[in-house]
């Protein structure tokens, strides 16, 4: 315990400080991980930080870990104090694609190691990161697409109106599950997509985006297609208020899977949620101590995932953990 709280001053010196490395060790590391987390904008992001934070600690792992606010800019400069401080490895979720390839030239010329955690960047430069911890975001575009085309079939629908409501601009969630939404669709002639708009993930903007598609569509709306729980959870009340039933006048199709999603898909009024687990810190541990013993990595490193829908016994899905 006196450890621990011994580690945690140090890094809390060391963050206000920006000061090198000290030539002892904090506690007994094996290495000392920085880490930028985006923010807290969901349970999937509070549960990401969680399982960071546990496994960390479980392998013995000196974590300095910051979290961003969604500002890209945060981001950036905790990558550079985690320089300063001449961590062993640096990891990072990026709040968008674009923008990384200065700070990331930084840690490469510092010697320092790079793994992306569940989302990618967008860079022409080889070799700014090891490798990407994370969803196969487009795949679960597409699970989300094949249940839809499932589900019109097995209703008989002739024509679906589809509105989105889409995550962060510019972020590889948002482009790939929207991509392999879209690609599905596309050659099912029953599908048309009414509009999308940018939710950022978040249970207000959730609100919001649904109040504006019931204000401009009505009840022409077949189906909301959301790219998180959080989103979802603020669309649903204003479908109920507006007199309709989600999961039944309203097709709901939802991704993350977390306990309160699940919660409302075993209530009827979530039709489907495409699995995306917050759970990659014992693959980031891992992958944190090859690299600092020089061992190659997988460049790419996909979760298995699975679809939560009401084809199946849904009294059967356990406790989420987030
Ligand atoms: O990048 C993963 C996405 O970010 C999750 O789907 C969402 O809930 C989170 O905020």
């Amino acid at each position: 315990m006196r450890k621990r709280i011994v580690l945690c001053v140090l890094f809390a010196a060391l963050l206000l400080t920006g000061c090198g490395k000290s030539k002892e060790e904090p506690g007994d590391a094996k290495l000392v991980l920085g880490f930028s987390q985006i923010g807290s904008e969901s349970a999937w992001r509070i549960g990401n930080t969680k399982d960071i934070e546990e496994q960390a600690e479980a392998y013995g792992i000196g974590l300095m870990l910051e979290n961003a606010n969604q500002k890209q800019e945060n981001q950036i400069a905790a990558i550079r104090r985690f320089i300063a401080y001449q961590v062993d490895v640096i990891a990072f979720s990026p709040v968008v694609e674009e923008g990384w390839d200065n700070v990331l030239k930084e840690a490469k010329d510092a010697g320092i190691p790079v793994i992306l955690v569940d989302r990618d960047i967008n860079t022409e430069q080889e070799g700014l990161t090891t490798c990407l911890i994370g969803a196969d975001f487009y795949k679960e575009g597409v699970m989300a697409a094949e249940y839809l085309i499932r589900k019109a079939d097995r209703l008989g629908l002739e024509q679906v109106n589809i509105v989105e409501i889409t995550g962060t601009e510019n972020s590889t969630p948002m482009r790939q599950r929207q991509a392999g939404f879209m690609d599905t669709i596309a050659a099912d002639s029953r599908m048309c997509v009414l509009e999308s708009i940018d939710g950022d993930f978040l249970k207000s903007r959730g609100e919001e985006c649904m109040r504006y598609y019931l204000e401009k569509y009505g009840d022409t709306i077949d189906v909301v297609f959301s790219h998180n729980d959080e989103m979802t959870i603020g669309a649903l009340p204003e479908i109920e208020n507006a007199g309709l039933a989600p999961g039944k006048d309203i097709i709901i199709i939802s991704i993350d899977g977390g306990q309160e999603a699940i919660n409302v898909l075993k209530e009827g009024k979530i039709n489907c949620v495409v699995e995306c687990t917050p759970k990659l810190g014992r693959e980031l541990m891992e992958t944190a101590l090859k690299l600092k013993n020089g061992e190659q990595v997988e460049t790419v490193i996909h979760p298995k995932e699975q679809v939560f829908s009401d084809e199946i016994d849904v009294s059967q899905i356990g406790p989420r953990g987030y």
